[in-house]
């Protein structure tokens, strides 16, 4: 279907099977279990939930506009709507930090690659505690990751290059669904377990004396990270939406759709952390330590783990397909280059990126920058300084420059629907979303 010269979204489905296609993945299955469990699980689980419906809906409704109202990427969207001004240098941040996300991301994708091929030939074992821990270290250090780092990479590329991305979605429609019902299978398990209350409480009571200047980064950056937000990818995905998506809906309906699946996740996840004996402060290893043990315990587990890891890893591939996205928007429509060439270099930098990850918990583990390894490091800065600083920039643009007529009318579709909640939105947007970052920032670098 074409709308405004341009191909967009068929159904009100894809638009938001994609965008929580892109939301949904290793954010929330793999990284809110280890951040939760190592920022004191309720508190940041309570600070996690409020950052995603205070800051996180309001920022895709004003990403979403940019997007839909520009048709473009996120450099073109900021010039477009204000062509004598700096505002697009904010893209900037978002090609930075798409790159250095995309190369931890591959190594934990790499991961689940080679935990579904273990599973598949029979080769984990995770009779009890100490084996587990041990075979997450032979599978995961030494030089074997990069193997399946480049593996991953090669398959995003593949993705981006032979135009198969329409084949990914189709496949993730059916795909992801069923990841859903797996995940629900699995929290019925995890409620069986003999510590499941020490579990639950863990991760739903919250002990307000928790709530850290750290632990309120963290769980911002999480917020965003698991939606996407602050790089222009959902600005991205909604220059296809149709004139007829209704932005505030889809924006809710994703946040929610994401953060039911991350909190599945911990429900399946830490019932398991107390029965098992494992430490909720694991760190990027939670839950590839945690799952095999749950596997061990079902019938047919053999089964159940294939099935579960070679899901994760698509899960991964739509996301990081739309991160890919913007890299390569910006190398063909700011560099004038071929997308074929784009794709390779952004390709390229990302390897390059993705081999330090990958070695940094083998041979590079001494080796940090600020007292982080490169895989810490890369995830760090980027989750937790990049995604907010360019979220709160988009905030500050649609709150205050971008035209408000233009802004009406992307969130009732030319005057077609009412949207309510424009005043509330403008003011989260103006004044409760930067200043919320601001103070945050500022907290953690100890000026406030
Ligand atoms: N949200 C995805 C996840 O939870 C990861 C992701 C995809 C992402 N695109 C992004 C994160 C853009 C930050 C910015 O796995």
């Amino acid at each position: 279907m074409t709308q405004n010269n341009r191909e967009v979204f068929g159904s009100r489905f894809a638009a938001i099977a994609t965008t929580v296609g892109s939301a949904v993945g290793l954010g929330n299955i793999w990284r809110f279990p280890y951040e939760a469990g190592q920022n004191g699980g309720g508190a940041f689980m309570l600070c996690y939930l409020a950052f995603i419906f205070m800051l996180g809906v309001p920022l895709l409704c004003a990403e979403y506009s940019m997007g839909r109202a520009t048709r473009s990427n996120i450099f073109g969207a900021y010039r477009r709507l204000a062509p004598r001004r700096k505002w697009y240098l904010a893209g900037y941040i978002g090609i930075l930090s798409s790159i250095l996300i995309l190369s931890f991301y591959s190594v934990v994708a790499g991961w689940t690659i080679e935990y579904c091929v273990s599973s598949m030939t029979g080769s984990l074992d995770f009779s009890d505690t100490e084996t587990g821990h041990l075979q997450f270290l032979t599978l995961t250090t030494g030089w074997r990751p990069v193997l399946w780092t480049v593996l991953f990479l090669l398959c995003n590329t593949f993705v981006m290059l032979g135009g198969v991305t329409k084949g990914i979605e189709r496949a993730s429609n059916i795909l992801m669904p069923l990841l859903f019902v797996l995940l629900i299978a699995f929290c019925v398990n995890s409620l069986t377990l003999p510590w499941r209350d020490q579990g639950l409480s863990f991760l739903f009571s919250a002990d307000f004396s928790k709530i850290t200047p750290s632990v309120l980064l963290s769980a911002l950056g999480q917020a965003f990270f698991s939606l996407s937000l602050g790089l222009g990818c959902m600005l991205t995905y909604a220059s296809y939406f149709s004139n007829n998506t209704r932005l505030g809906r889809t924006a809710f309906v994703t946040a929610s759709l994401d953060s039911l699946v991350a909190i599945l996740a911990g429900v399946i996840i830490f019932p398991a952390v107390f029965s098992f004996g494992i430490s909720p402060e694991s760190g990027p290893m939670l839950v590839f330590e945690v799952l095999p043990y749950i596997f061990s315990q079902l019938p047919a587990g053999v089964l159940w783990s294939t099935l579960f890891f070679l899901l994760l890893f698509l899960a991964s591939l739509t996301s990081t397909v739309s991160m890919s996205e913007i890299s390569i928007a910006f190398f063909t429509e700011e560099k004038k280059m071929s997308r074929r060439k784009a794709t390779l270099v952004s390709s390229a930098i990302a390897l390059t990126g993705g081999l330090f990850c990958a070695l940094s918990f083998g041979p590079l583990s001494d080796f940090t920058i600020f007292g982080r390894t490169f895989f810490n490091f890369f995830d760090y800065f980027s989750s937790n300084i990049c995604l907010p600083l360019g979220g709160m920039i988009c905030c500050l643009f649609v709150g205050w420059k971008m035209d408000r007529a233009l802004l009406k009318s992307e969130l009732t579709n030319g005057g077609k629907h009412r949207f309510a909640l424009l005043r509330l939105l403008v003011f989260f947007l103006r004044w409760i979303c930067p200043v919320a970052i601001g103070l945050i920032f500022l907290n953690c670098i100890g000026i406030i």
